[in-house]
């Protein structure tokens, strides 16, 4: 069973992105020590935005990311090609890859040659994530996810049918309510089975009821303590699953780390308790 999950709150928005790289890159080293290979998967929306610093992260901790080792998936696309300003493998390469130099071979997107049957998109990334996690012992690495107003995250949106996915690792669906409708998406299964680490990050206080909702207890007091520009918080989760497709997220063998900002956190302390 998993730990408790984590909770970083950065004291500014433009903290996150150190909480966030420095994460990543702990992540990745022990990965990489361990088994020679770091699988990622990584989301859209303003995620990428706060992925800028990770290459400085590396430098500041006198660590070599050895590059060759990474091996960067998809949490979720849109069904456009990678030229398109709705796709997140552009913002990717926009924010991150355009300033830490992972080999092109090793950032797998969709294939746009499939661009018009969105299931068929899907089936053939589910093959390309199943062949990239044989490098790292058959599970993901780490998954970093951003997460909607709606409690959202991939293209898992609340009450749609891919929340009761049990068996497809990757699915696609035509009717997403945030655009564009086409899309596909990891799913819980190898989200909650199949990934060693996940990280939620949001910033903003419209994220403050999901992340209210999700944690049963955000008390500050004895339970946090002070870390470069934020807290620590160690806050516990209720045993029934919130409502929330991001609060459903909980990877089985390792961690869950939550990274927001004080906007969110003040909105989240704010809103009323489901508990
Ligand atoms: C997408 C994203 C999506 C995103 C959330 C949060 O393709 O739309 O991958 O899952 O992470 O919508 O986005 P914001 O951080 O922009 O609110």
């Amino acid at each position: 069973m998993s730990s408790d999950p984590r909770l970083i709150v950065a004291f500014q928005k433009d903290a996150i992105p150190a909480h966030l790289c420095h994460a990543i890159a702990d992540i990745a080293m022990e990965a990489i020590g361990s088994r020679g290979a770091f699988t990622i998967a990584l989301s859209g929306g303003s995620l990428p935005g706060f992925l800028a610093e990770l290459e400085g992260v590396f430098d500041e901790k006198g660590q070599d990311p050895k590059l060759d080792c990474w091996h960067v998936v998809l949490a979720d696309e849109r069904c456009v090609p990678s030229s398109d300003d709705d796709s997140n493998l552009k913002a990717l390469s926009e924010n991150l890859f355009s300033v830490l130099k992972v080999p092109a071979s090793q950032i797998y997107g969709i294939n746009e040659s499939l661009l018009g049957d969105a299931a068929a998109v899907a089936k053939d990334y589910e093959e390309t994530i199943k062949s990239v996690l044989e490098k790292s012992g058959g599970q993901l690495d780490l998954a970093v996810l951003g997460f909607g107003p709606d409690g959202h995250t991939c293209s898992l949106f609340p009450d749609h049918e891919l929340l009761k996915e049990e068996t497809k690792w990757v699915a696609s669906l035509t009717d997403s309510p945030k655009p564009p409708s086409s899309r596909i998406t990891l799913t819980f299964p190898v989200l909650n089975q199949n990934t060693r680490n996940i990280i939620f990050c949001g910033a903003g206080e419209s994220k403050g009821p999901v992340l209210r909702t999700v944690f049963k207890s955000l008390d500050k007091a004895t339970d946090a303590y002070d870390i470069p520009n934020g807290a620590l918080y160690k806050v516990t989760r209720d045993d029934e699953m919130p409502p929330y497709p991001s609060g459903m997220v909980m990877p089985q063998e390792r961690g869950l780390t939550w990274i927001v900002d004080a906007d969110a956190m003040t909105a989240a302390q704010s809103a009323p308790s489901p508990y």
